[in-house]
């Protein structure tokens, strides 16, 4: 996972989780920490995997995983869509990861698609669809002591079942 090491060890990254963390010290709601984007990753990747995906790349899985958060700062610094900024903050980091342009392609996108349900009718790219279930399964909603004052409660899945 060389690939993974670097990401994980480049300035910008830090400096990304730094901001996050800064953002969101004394926050009662769910946080978007190392903890959170790594969680994310491992569910994207057993979700492909359980899924039958033969051609799922570890690396891509971890990739998507550890970066569609990155840009959470700036939603609470201006009326930024974190997925959106999330993207453009994670291209560079990418390409210096060694990613070919084939294989960041579809990471951007997962990454910019996060938050929304794939539209009724429409496919779209597993490693999207994986990205955004693992990011709603990541939440131990049956475990919070604040559902009741949590805007995304109410849209979570019933039940919010634990993902093995
Ligand atoms: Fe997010
Ligand atoms: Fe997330």
């Amino acid at each position: 996972m060389e690939k993974i090491e670097r990401i994980i060890n480049h300035p910008d990254f830090k400096l990304y989780l730094s901001r996050n963390r800064y953002q969101e010290t004394g926050r009662v709601f769910c946080s978007h920490g190392f903890d959170h984007l790594l969680t994310v990753a491992r569910l994207t990747y057993l979700l492909l995997l359980e899924r039958g995906d033969t051609k799922a790349v570890k690396e891509i899985a971890y990739a998507a995983g550890l970066l569609h958060d990155i840009g959470r700062w700036q939603e609470y610094t201006g009326d930024i869509d974190h997925a959106r900024a999330g993207a453009e903050l994670a291209h560079p980091l990418l390409v210096e990861a060694g990613f070919k342009s084939s294989e960041i392609e579809p990471i951007l996108n997962a990454i910019r698609e996060h938050r929304r349900e794939s539209p009724p009718g429409k496919r779209r790219h597993p490693l999207s669809q994986a990205l955004y279930e693992a990011d709603l399964f990541s939440r131990l909603c049956f475990n919070c002591p604040v559902t009741e004052k949590c805007r995304k409660y109410p849209t979570m899945p019933q039940g919010n079942r634990l993902c093995y």
